[in-house]
């Protein structure tokens, strides 16, 4: 794995530990769905989601584009598929690139975004899915955005966020343990993105709060969980070494019914 820095290992043992628990209670997306109504099946709402990101990123025929933190490259190959895009996607987890299925126009790296080697101004797009939540460095993130976007290129970006400014009961018993539970160096507000984003040369276009519409997500890996877990006892083993972050599967929709955490979506234009 070419993840170099000390925030990398936690992530990549974690989504490795948790690989195919993962893909048994989430499927190929491994982020929030998107609910158009109760009704929507799961699979529906994950793919509402990633079509949201690729509308918002502008995903056209014949664009470039990076998917940073792209998971098993679901969204990925939908844009490649659907929208006739070439995707290059970075993860930190080797075992999510092996179970990654193989799409012309697409391509999984196993490498840190932070140290990621892309070219300057390769990118007519940058997509990135409630990754960018476990990167230390904001700065730093936002600046490799604007080093591999082209001049013009767009960034659509959904990701965990904490409420503007957050109580201090908020932070103790939520947004806290939810970062350490879960390998989040830290939970910050929509505007710290949207000063990041600018401090990099981006105009925001849209700046807009799912988690109404997001958080059932957590019922449905609630109801899930149990018998993915007792019909194969083995997943457990697997996922022990990050047993840590089974608090936060009930802290994380406390924290998004009562509007502590958001789950944020970021649009803008370089
Ligand atoms: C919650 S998953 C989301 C995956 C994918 N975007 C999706 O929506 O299905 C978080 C992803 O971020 C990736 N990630 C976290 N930190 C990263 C880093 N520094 N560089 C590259 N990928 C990173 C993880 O490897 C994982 O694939």
């Amino acid at each position: 794995m070419a993840a170099g820095m000390d925030h990398a290992l936690p992530v990549a043992r974690h989504y490795d530990s948790l690989d195919e628990l993962y893909r048994r209670v989430w499927g190929e997306h491994v982020h929030h769905g998107l609910w158009t109504t109760p009704r929507d099946p799961p699979a529906l709402a994950a793919r509402a989601l990633a079509e949201r990101v690729a509308a918002g990123a502008g995903i056209a025929p014949g664009d470039v584009v990076v998917d940073v933190g792209c998971g098993y490259g679901a969204t990925a190959r939908l844009l490649a598929r659907e929208r006739g895009a070439a995707v290059t996607g970075l993860t930190l987890s080797p075992a999510q690139a092996a179970a990654a299925p193989p799409q012309p126009g697409v391509e999984i790296l196993v490498r840190d975004w932070l140290a990621n080697g892309l070219p300057d101004a390769e990118f007519d797009a940058a997509i990135a899915i409630e990754s960018l939540s476990h990167m230390p460095d904001k700065p730093r993130v936002f600046a490799e955005l604007a080093r591999v976007v082209k001049p013009g290129g767009r960034v659509a970006i959904v990701d965990w966020l904490a409420r503007e400014r957050p109580g201090r009961l908020e932070r103790r018993l939520l947004l806290d343990p939810i970062c350490r539970e879960g390998h989040l160096p830290g939970l910050h507000a929509a505007s710290e993105y949207e000063a990041w984003l600018t401090a990099n040369g981006f105009t925001v276009t849209g700046s807009h709060d799912l988690t109404k519409r997001a958080v059932r997500t957590w019922a449905v890996v609630a109801r899930r969980l149990p018998g993915v877990l007792a019909r194969d006892p083995r997943l457990l083993a697997a996922a022990w070494p990050e047993r840590a972050f089974l608090p936060s599967l009930a802290r994380i929709p406390f924290a998004e019914r009562t509007g502590a955490m958001r789950l944020g979506l970021l649009e803008a234009r370089r």
